[in-house]
């Protein structure tokens, strides 16, 4: 135990973030949905969905551009246009008038990407020209991954500004914080794990270097929005997208012991994989980064009722951040306050669609609540 609450934690038990008072440590997970408007431009229907989950202690966006290379999927947002900016001030706006919080995931997804989602049909960067297996996500339908281009060094300052630009522009949105996304295979993560990075530049080779891109990316997005409203996602174990790291242990207790000097409100870590991992999945002491950290942490990853109760009670977290729970339960906080039956979720519409598997998913008959 991290130390000795005379009150027990519980999922219900409010928390400070950052300048916030949470009412409860359910978080929203970040979950891509592909249900944005042409131009990757949130919708009214994306401000319904998210204003249904207000009673969360935090939601996090689902994962959102910060440019139109940072593009990977169909139907995306992004925070990198004026009319972007305008249809998130939409859900910002219908988050608050609920009376919740929410923070705007930046994504860039680097060689998950495909040319026919790229400006000019460019190919997709990353910072080395190692193709990923597996198919991209196109408007086309799936399409194999082309081998990507590394970016040169003097493209850096150039990637580094669309995260400052993208976190000026969540600002402007009225968001009330930013989560760096440097998780699941994505830009920062390619960078990090040394599978995807076989640079020989002041970016590639030791963790200091592999590291560099994520903490100069943190450092101007900090420099936007101050510490305390900025936290991270870190995905130390997962292989999806093809990602593998040679020292998981060291390179992740690197990276984290060399955000504290960021004062980041949250360390928000993925503990598990997405889908099949390809190899037995690497081995990663999370209460070793959990110890590091000198902030809020936020566990995520197949947590339930139960082993979320369990977790805060023995100090491994203080917050739980829930995916698809939360996608087919909008009054997840309500139901697990109740110990109330929860929705089974639809796989068939978690990625794009209309309102059906949206924000059709019933609350609680008002007669189930308590008085
Ligand atoms: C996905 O669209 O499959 C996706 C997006 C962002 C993630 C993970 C998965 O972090």
């Amino acid at each position: 135990m991290k130390n000795n609450p005379t009150t027990e934690t519980t999922l219900f038990s409010p928390i400070a973030l950052g300048p916030y008072t949470l009412p409860n440590r359910i978080v929203m997970a970040p979950m891509t949905r592909n249900r944005a408007g042409a131009g990757n431009v949130p919708q009214p229907v994306n401000a319904e969905y998210y204003a249904q989950r207000a009673s969360a202690g935090l939601i996090i966006t689902e994962a959102t551009q910060v440019s139109p290379q940072g593009v990977g999927y169909p139907a995306t947002p992004g925070m990198h246009s004026a009319e972007q900016v305008a249809g998130w001030r939409l859900v910002t706006e219908a988050v608050h008038e609920r009376g919740g919080r929410i923070f705007a995931q930046l994504w860039h997804v680097g060689r998950i990407s495909h040319p026919s989602l790229q400006p000019d049909g460019a190919l997709p960067v990353a910072p080395s020209a190692i193709r990923p297996d597996g198919e991209a996500i196109t408007y086309e339908g799936p399409q194999p991954f082309v081998t990507p281009r590394a970016l040169q060094t003097d493209e850096i300052p150039g990637i580094i500004a669309q995260y400052r630009t993208a976190a000026q522009n969540a600002m402007d949105a009225g968001f009330d914080g930013v989560e760096i996304h440097a998780a699941n295979g994505y830009l920062l993560d390619q960078f990090l794990r040394d599978g995807s990075n076989r640079r020989t530049d002041g970016y590639g080779g030791p963790v200091e270097n592999r590291a560099r891109l994520l903490l100069e990316a943190t450092e101007a997005v900090t420099a936007v929005w101050g510490g305390d409203r900025v936290g991270i996602r870190l995905s130390p174990i997962n292989s999806f997208n093809s990602m593998s790291d040679s020292q998981p242990q060291a390179t992740f207790g690197y990276v984290t012991r060399q955000l504290n000097r960021f004062g980041l409100t949250y360390l928000h870590v993925m503990e598990g994989t997405i889908g099949e991992a390809a190899q037995p999945a690497q081995q990663v002491d999370m209460r070793k980064l959990r110890e590091a950290f000198k902030g809020t942490y936020i566990a995520n990853g197949g947590y339930d009722r139960s082993r979320a109760m369990a977790a805060l009670r023995a100090g491994d977290a203080d917050l739980i951040a829930f995916g698809v729970l939360f996608l087919a339960n909008p009054d997840l906080p309500q139901r697990l306050t109740v110990d109330a039956p929860l929705n089974a979720p639809d796989a068939a519409t978690f990625y794009g669609g209309d309102t059906k598997g949206y924000t059709d998913y019933p609350a609680l008959e008002a007669e189930a609540r308590p008085a």
